[in-house]
């Protein structure tokens, strides 16, 4: 299976760092995943205004091929007032629907501030369902106060959180190879 591991913003580097954590914690359980690294810093992003797929510029198109070829993903995403990146959503709005459908999503998000951790449930996963992700029931929330100086996570708690994150993450990726072969292609 092909893991995605999107870094959601084309600023800051906690979010890039806490993925790596995840990636190396998935390649410990031995699942056998290819896993591959998305980070949005280094497209030349265009507004989505549902123009056709082909008239995007290049680096666009290879977002929404990278997309479409993955089995799953795990996204990270920083807190920007109160909410996710535009370059997020932007990301998101350039996917067909059925992109990402019965495809297993795990999340880890950072933020300046404890208090945004619900940005996650109320925002970044009704978005998920709506693509009919199969989004692991737990997901990681990140502040500076986890980090040290060069961002390496010093809270053994984090630690904890990703590894767990991660044998879930493998779990939902076995479930879901059944669940897309049946997929019935519906619109609604
Ligand atoms: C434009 C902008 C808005 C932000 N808004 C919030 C916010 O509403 N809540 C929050 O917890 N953190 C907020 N932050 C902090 C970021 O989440 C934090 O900088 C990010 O997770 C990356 O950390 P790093 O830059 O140290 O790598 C904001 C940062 C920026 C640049």
């Amino acid at each position: 299976m092909k893991i995605l591991f999107v870094d959601g913003t084309i600023v800051g580097r906690k979010t890039g760092a806490v993925l790596q954590i995840v990636q190396d914690y998935i390649e410990q359980t031995g699942c056998g995943f290819e896993l591959e690294l998305v980070d949005l810093a280094q497209y030349d992003h265009q507004f989505v205004d549902g123009r056709p797929a082909k008239d995007y510029n290049e680096d666009m198109q290879q977002l929404i091929k990278k997309f479409e070829e993955a089995d799953g993903y795990v996204l990270a995403s920083p807190i920007f007032q109160g909410s996710i990146p535009g370059v997020l959503k932007n990301t998101f709005d350039l996917l067909h629907p059925h992109t990402m459908r019965y495809k297993p999503v795990s999340i880890v998000a950072n933020g300046g501030t404890y208090q945004h951790h619900l940005v996650v449930e109320n925002q970044l996963k009704p978005i998920l369902d709506y693509f009919r992700c199969l989004v692991t029931p737990n997901y990681v929330y990140t502040h500076a106060d986890h980090f040290d100086q060069q961002n390496n996570i010093i809270d053994e708690g984090v630690h904890d959180r990703l590894r767990e994150l991660a044998r879930v993450f493998v779990q939902y990726a076995e479930m879901s190879k059944r669940l897309s072969k049946n997929a019935i292609d519906q619109d609604e």
